[in-house]
């Protein structure tokens, strides 16, 4: 038997990078999934190689249509993965309308996910949350500003979690990766690709099947066993401003 057999898995951002490779990993492992996103085609797409994925269209900063979704389900690991960054400019030249859809989508979006689940786990007395956090959560880098204090605020809810639900027999997770190639840098850099892929040069960054896997390991500890954060960072990567690249 695998180890996630008649477990439920409900992925956020599941449409591409690491909530894609999630969605991979955790049905390899024997879990159901659900991949939501707001780009229905790309979720169909990925789930067409899921035995027994289903998809649903979700933008987690509705927070009325977030909790409608998870109504028919029994989540037994919920992954608040969605998220986004625009730009790295200095904050007096930040767009505070771009401001808004990062702080709504990875703070106020990993809130709306999170609340319509808690207390029907409290009552079923198990379930595992996983929340994409960050380096940035950690250490703040140049041009990181807003992103960066949505990811604090990832590692401030991760650490609410466990007091709030403390003795309830749920687990928390944060995942926190430094560097991994995937879209995110480009819609970072609103839609340039060769800006997005001169960040990677001359370093071998995280792949999001290497996070993906981690995220795996800490949902399949024994049931007494919290993994409670997990930081991963490139063998090239030593801070979030330190990287080694090739001459
Ligand atoms: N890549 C990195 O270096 C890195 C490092 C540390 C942490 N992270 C975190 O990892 C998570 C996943 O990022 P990624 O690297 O996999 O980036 P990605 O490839 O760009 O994927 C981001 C996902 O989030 C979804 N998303 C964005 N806004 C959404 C919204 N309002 N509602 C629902 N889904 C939304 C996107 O789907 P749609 O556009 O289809 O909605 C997409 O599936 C993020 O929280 C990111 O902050 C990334």
């Amino acid at each position: 038997m695998r180890p996630l057999e008649n477990r439920l898995a409900f992925i956020t951002g599941a449409s591409a990078g690491i909530g894609a490779a999630t969605a991979r990993a955790l049905t390899e492992a024997g879990a159901r999934v659900v991949l939501t996103a707001r780009r229905a085609d790309r979720l169909r797409a990925i789930a067409a190689e899921l035995p027994g994925a289903e998809t649903l269209e979700l933008d987690v900063r509705d927070h009325a249509a977030v909790a409608r979704a998870l109504e028919p389900y029994d989540v037994d690991i919920l992954v608040a993965n969605a998220g986004l960054a625009y730009g790295s400019e200095p904050l007096q030249e930040g767009d505070p309308e771009e401001w808004s859809t990062v702080i709504d989508t990875n703070v106020k979006g990993v809130l709306n996910t999170i609340r319509p689940v808690l207390p029907r786990m409290i009552e079923r007395g198990h379930g595992d949350i996983v929340l994409l956090g960050s380096v940035a959560g950690r250490q703040v880098y140049p041009g990181g500003n807003v992103y960066c204090a949505t990811k604090f605020a990832v590692q401030a809810v991760y650490e609410a979690l466990r007091l709030d639900a403390a003795g309830k027999g749920l687990r928390f997770t944060n995942i926190e990766p430094a560097m991994v190639e995937t879209d995110f840098t480009v819609v970072r850099f609103r839609g340039d690709e060769e800006r997005a892929r001169a960040v990677y040069e001359g370093m071998t960054p995280l792949t999001p099947a290497d996070v993906a896997d981690a995220i795996v390991y800490a949902v399949t500890r024994p049931p007494h066993v919290n993994i409670g954060e997990i930081v991963l960072w490139p063998t090239d990567q030593a801070s979030t401003t330190v990287v080694r690249r090739d001459a």
